[in-house]
Parts: structure tokens; sequence; C-alpha cells
């Protein structure tokens, strides 16, 4: 099984970034444990602060993984060329969200990229990513 997680823009700043909602690990250590505990999956990783990059990799992604986890971030919520880009590929995509962004800013309320997710994991810290690769291993 291989996996792409794709995280949006100021998530290269975990760990230092506003820590009381968003922990203080950075994404780096988190996905080294991640390929330990999943030693059987191939887990790529992506992250970029820029909006056609992001969409770049999700069409590079289609077909060539089995999946794609995806952190919009901030783009979650204002970008429909990163929805369009979730809905023009076949690859599956879960939506996931670190901090339960319904119960922060209304602006945070809205995605552009839940309607073509295959599902939406949020509000589990970091665990969001592992809840997902678990949902990617699951024999539907
Ligand atoms: C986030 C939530 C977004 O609202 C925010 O802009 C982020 C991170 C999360 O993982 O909780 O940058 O996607």
């Amino acid at each position: 099984m291989k996996l792409l997680i794709i995280n949006g823009p100021n998530l290269n700043m975990l760990g230092k970034r506003e820590p009381e909602i968003y922990g203080t690990q950075t994404f780096e250590d988190y996905f080294t444990k991640l390929q330990f505990a999943y030693k059987d999956t191939e887990l790529s990783y992506f992250q970029s602060n820029i909006e056609g990059e992001l969409i770049s990799k999700l069409h590079e992604a289609n077909d060539t993984f089995d999946g794609v986890i995806l952190n919009g971030a901030a783009y979650t919520h204002t970008s429909v060329g990163l929805g369009d880009a979730v809905a023009s590929i076949s690859t599956p995509v879960i939506e996931v969200h670190i901090s339960n962004t319904f119960a922060r800013e209304e602006f945070r309320h809205h995605s552009y990229l839940s309607k073509y997710a295959k599902g939406v994991i949020i509000g589990f810290g970091l665990r969001s990513y592992d809840l997902a690769i678990e949902n990617f291993l699951m024999k539907d």
C-alpha cells in the first residue's frame, strides 16, 4: 500500500506554531514515528505553502498512490482550486485536520474539499493522520 500525506500552508511550522492548538511535535518527528509504526506501508510526505504546488502534487498522485491523506490547512477554507483538484483525481483522498475546526472560528467550518473526499477526520491531533492510515488499511 502506497500512501501520500500532503500538508498545506504553515504546517511546516508544527511544533513551534500555536502549540496550545497544534501541539509541540514537529511533523518530521511524527512522520518518522508513523513510518516505524506502519513498516509495511510505503508512506510519503509532501508539504508546501504554495497552493499550485499542492494542486500539482494531487495530480501527480493520481494513479501512483493508493490513497492520499490531505491536510489543506487554511486553503481548505478558501481554495476552490484545491477542491477541484481532489475532485479531478481517482485516487481516494481522506481530508484530515489536527484541530477541531468546528470548535474554532466560523470561517473554519466550511471546507471546499470535504465534498470530494472519501471521508473527513477532524480534531484528533496528529492522531488524525493515524486514523486516516488505518482507514486505508482496512479491507472494504
Ligand atoms: C488545520 C485547521 C485549519 O483551519 C488551519 O488553517 C490550519 C490547520 C488543522 O489541521 O487543524 O492551518 O487544517
